[in-house]
């Protein structure tokens, strides 16, 4: 977690002004004539044994990011780097990072059992050659993740929500990846599960070392797990701040509306509700992408789009600021 030791450590993920367009209309040629804005050049590093909270409103392009980052999406423009090796994502999915989905019975095939569904990644990457060994490491991810082996010959529909995500887990764990992107893993959860969950990453996260991508539609879900939050709008990166730092002190006028947003448990304390205003913009704006809903947008705001900056240790995009 402490790369001081040496200035010339490289982070394990690097990610440098990724873009991802998708054709969404065609012309009568074939050629494409439309698209879908959904990633326009995001960049930042993930340092080993981190989380990076990745947060915005649904349809900001938090998955198309993860999946991109993945190689499961063909990159419009950009790199990513794990260990300063440039990834050839044209190649497809990348073995050294798993991803842990939103819905975990969408994505866990209901006719395999439990053990086929966590061996699989095994099979696919010839890890074991041996049926006893790849049995046994089987065993030691369910437990690992609070299950027991004794569940292996189960089928998905006989697991609850919560259990149903350990087992996305182990999966994702399986092979022993360097970093986990995990895509709103506890969005579809019981509130009173979802800590749960967390908690079982954070004790995986100490215990092996892992380093997580958290994807969250608010602040408030990746509060406890991440040690910095990136806050997204519409395909790009608004502030990236330290977890506490951006708590305490948003800066961004997007990240303060977002905060103001988190429902306040205390009933005597009353919300401001007048937060987010206005229409989402168009994807391709010149400007701010924020400006159309921001309530101290600038004539200059419409005009230029901002360069993120360094202001008080946040990384920021304002003309404001
Ligand atoms: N395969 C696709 N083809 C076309 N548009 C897409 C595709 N996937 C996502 N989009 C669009 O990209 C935007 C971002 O989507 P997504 O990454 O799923 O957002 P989020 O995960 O933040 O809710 C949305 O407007 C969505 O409609
Ligand atoms: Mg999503």
């Amino acid at each position: 977690m402490n790369n001081t030791e040496s200035p010339n450590i490289k982070p394990l993920l690097s990610v440098k002004n990724l873009k991802k367009h998708f054709v969404t209309k065609k012309n009568f040629f074939g050629h494409p004539k439309e698209y879908a804005y959904s990633l326009n050049g995001i960049s930042f590093d993930i340092n080993k044994g981190e989380t990076l909270g990745l947060v915005g409103e649904s349809g900001c392009g938090k998955t198309t990011a993860g999946r991109t980052i993945m190689g499961i999406y063909k990159p419009t423009d950009g790199e990513v780097y794990l260990h300063g090796e440039r990834l050839d994502l044209t190649k497809g999915p990348e073995k050294r990072i798993q991803m842990i989905f939103q819905d975990p019975y969408a994505c866990l095939n209901p006719r395999m059992t439990v053990g086929e569904i966590i061996g699989e990644p095994l099979e696919i990457n010839h890890v074991y050659e041996d049926k006893k060994a790849k049995q046994n490491r089987i065993y030691e991810l369910l437990e690992l993740v609070g299950l027991s082996k004794e569940q292996a010959n189960r089928f998905p529909h006989e697991f609850s929500g919560g259990q149903r995500q350990r087992i996305g887990i182990a999966r994702a764990l399986a092979v022993n990846p360097d970093i986990i992107i995990c895509d709103e893993p506890i969005s579809a959860l019981d509130v009173s599960i979802q800590a749960q969950v967390v908690n079982l990453m954070r004790r995986l996260q100490k215990e092996l070392g892992l380093t997580y991508l958290f994807i969250a539609h608010d602040l408030a879900m990746v509060k406890y797990i991440s040690d910095r939050v990136a806050v997204m709008y519409m395909g790009e990166i608004m502030e990236l701040a330290e977890a506490e730092a951006l708590y305490a002190n948003p800066m961004h006028p997007y990240t303060k509306s977002l905060l103001a947003a988190i429902p306040v448990p205390d009933p005597d304390v009353h919300q401001d509700i007048s937060i987010i205003k206005g229409e989402i913009g168009a994807a391709d704006v010149v400007g701010c992408p924020f400006a159309l809903r921001c309530s101290q947008a600038s004539d200059r705001c419409f005009k230029e789009k901002p360069v993120i900056k360094d202001v008080e240790g946040h990384k920021i995009a304002c003309h404001l600021l």
